[in-house]
């Protein structure tokens, strides 16, 4: 019998004292231009946007607000850089200003760290412990990787492409920024990189970073704004690879626009991975994966867990400990280093989450929430259990991108492979469970890029990453993120 504490009474006998981490260390500026030829350019439409701290909603710093002019001159910048430069420079010094860019991200990771907090409300522990590290070892890995790419490729003759189209979304704003650029440089191309319009700030960090490390100028580009500045840059001429993590619909945007040209394209788009708990599975170690798949980042992950399924002879035990560890979990500042969930990146985003959480009442599942209290000023979201779920309960079937999890029973393997394969998406799954004979089994049929075996939201640089179906195509990290970057003649 598994013991559980009574979490109501432990957390009033163990309030913790706020424990926010410092803000003094940081350096911004109160208005941002485009990173443009190793240059930060004003925008030609001399317009500038708002980034905001979720958390408050005040106004952190103005974004440059990038056109179609301003994508072209990136574009071009990038041409030229690929054209004189960088895909003449011999590989192994490629290689070293990654190392350098690396070293230099470590070196200023606090402020990264606090920076990207501040700007898309992610708790401090995640994007101090998480994030920023994780970026660090993206640019160390792939700079290893820039003279090895005949060894990576043998007898193949790999080939730089040329200019990088990248467009990235808020969940991971800086890490989505380093999956990006550090592949496709050490392969010999050239990027001009959008990020997110809720979250610019660590990309133009990274810009200020990539200035001071002295890479050829033109060789990254920067350009900020919404979704018509993403689309200039997938429209452009110049461009010979689309790189997108995004929506689904967007993905599909990308794809009409780019059909008949020669722009090679990978897509990263939405997910709907079940997390998948057998009655012979260590259940707290589960249900600590489980807290960990749907609440981390507030379910700002495209690889959430965000259906449970579990074998019906352990359903009221796994509830029962998974309704106690969530009335354990912190919400608020974001700053605060024992915070769990911090704040939902947008009110935008807090929009479609309440929309879904109407849903799923409608729809007929029972809801639970835990009673924490949530700030008055700022996008907040409880973390929300729908019980009783359904196949075709639309917060089964559709993304929701936020801190909300369905659960759904099964009896027999073949059941829940089914049930865990019908869905439109096919990016990631988790199998807990005692038996390897079962893990190989479900990995072998689950249609989903990645599956975790008890464990979930694992990254490493060295491990791809990438969807089935409506999930997108084409690999990220590890050896098969590089292949992406390339030609084979
Ligand atoms: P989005 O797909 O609109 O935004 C992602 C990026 O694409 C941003 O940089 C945006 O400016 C850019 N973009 C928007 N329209 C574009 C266009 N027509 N052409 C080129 N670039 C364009 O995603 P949004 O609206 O921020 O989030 C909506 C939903 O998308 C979320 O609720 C979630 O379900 C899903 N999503 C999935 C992500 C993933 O990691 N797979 C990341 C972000 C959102
Ligand atoms: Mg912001």
């Amino acid at each position: 019998m598994t013991k559980t504490i009574n979490p109501l009474a432990f957390n009033a006998a163990f309030k913790y004292a706020p424990a926010p981490e410092s803000k003094t260390h940081i350096q911004l500026k109160p208005r941002y231009d485009l990173f443009i030829n190793g240059k930060f350019t004003a925008p030609s439409s001399g317009k500038h946007f708002d980034s905001i701290n979720p958390a408050n909603e005040l106004k952190i710093a103005e974004i440059a607000e990038a056109n179609e002019k301003d994508v072209d001159m990136a574009v071009k910048a990038a041409k030229t850089a690929y054209e004189k430069v960088w895909s003449k420079m011999a590989p192994k010094e490629r290689g070293k200003y990654l190392f350098r860019i690396a070293r230099m991200i470590q070196e200023q990771a606090r402020e990264l760290a606090v920076i990207e907090s501040l700007d898309g409300g992610k708790p401090i522990r995640e994007s101090r412990d998480i994030d920023i590290p994780l970026v660090a070892a993206h640019f160390f890995y792939y700079a290893g990787w820039a003279d090895k790419l005949d060894y990576a490729y043998p007898n193949k003759k790999p080939v730089s492409l040329g200019v990088a189209g990248q467009i990235i979304p808020w969940n991971f704003p800086l890490l989505m920024a380093a999956w990006k650029i550090a592949p496709a440089l050490a392969c010999g191309n050239t990027v001009v990189l959008k990020p997110a319009e809720t979250t610019s700030l660590t990309a133009l960090k990274l810009a200020e970073i990539i200035q001071e490390s002295g890479l050829p100028e033109g060789v990254v580009n920067i350009v900020t704004g919404f979704g018509n500045t993403g689309a200039a840059i997938v429209n452009h001429p110049g461009i010979n690879k689309i790189a997108f993590t995004g929506s689904t619909d967007v993905g599909k945007i990308i794809q009409k626009s780019i059909a008949g040209t020669n722009k090679k394209c990978t897509l990263e788009l939405g997910g709907k991975a079940a997390n998948i708990i057998f009655e012979d599975a260590p259940i707290d170690q589960a249900v600590e994966g489980i807290i960990n798949g749907i609440y981390f980042n507030q379910g700002h992950v495209c690889c959430a867990g965000s259906r449970l399924f579990v074998q019906e002879s352990v359903y009221d035990m796994v509830i029962r400990i998974l309704k106690d560890r969530m009335e354990t979990l912190i919400v608020g500042d974001p700053m605060d280093k024992n915070t769990d969930i911090g704040a939902i990146n947008s009110k935008n985003q807090l929009d479609t989450i309440r929309k879904y959480i109407k849903y799923g009442k409608e729809d007929g599942a029972e809801m639970f929430q835990p009673s924490c209290e949530v700030p008055n000023k700022g996008f907040w979201c409880r973390p929300t259990l729908f019980m009783n779920a359904s196949q075709s309960h639309r917060i089964v079937q559709e993304e929701i991108f936020g801190p909300v999890l369905a659960v759904q029973t099964f009896r027999t393997v073949d059941e829940v492979i089914e049930k865990a394969n019908n869905t439109p998406f096919g990016l990631s799954a988790g199998v807990w469970t005692d038996k390897g004979s079962k893990i190989f089994n479900l990995t072998s049929k689950l249609r989903a890029g990645v599956i975790w075996a008890n464990t979930y939201n694992k990254f490493d640089p060295t491990s791809p990453f990438g969807g089935y179906k409506e999930s997108g195509f084409g690999r990220e990290g590890g050896l098969h993120g590089l292949g992406a970057y390339l030609n084979f003649n």
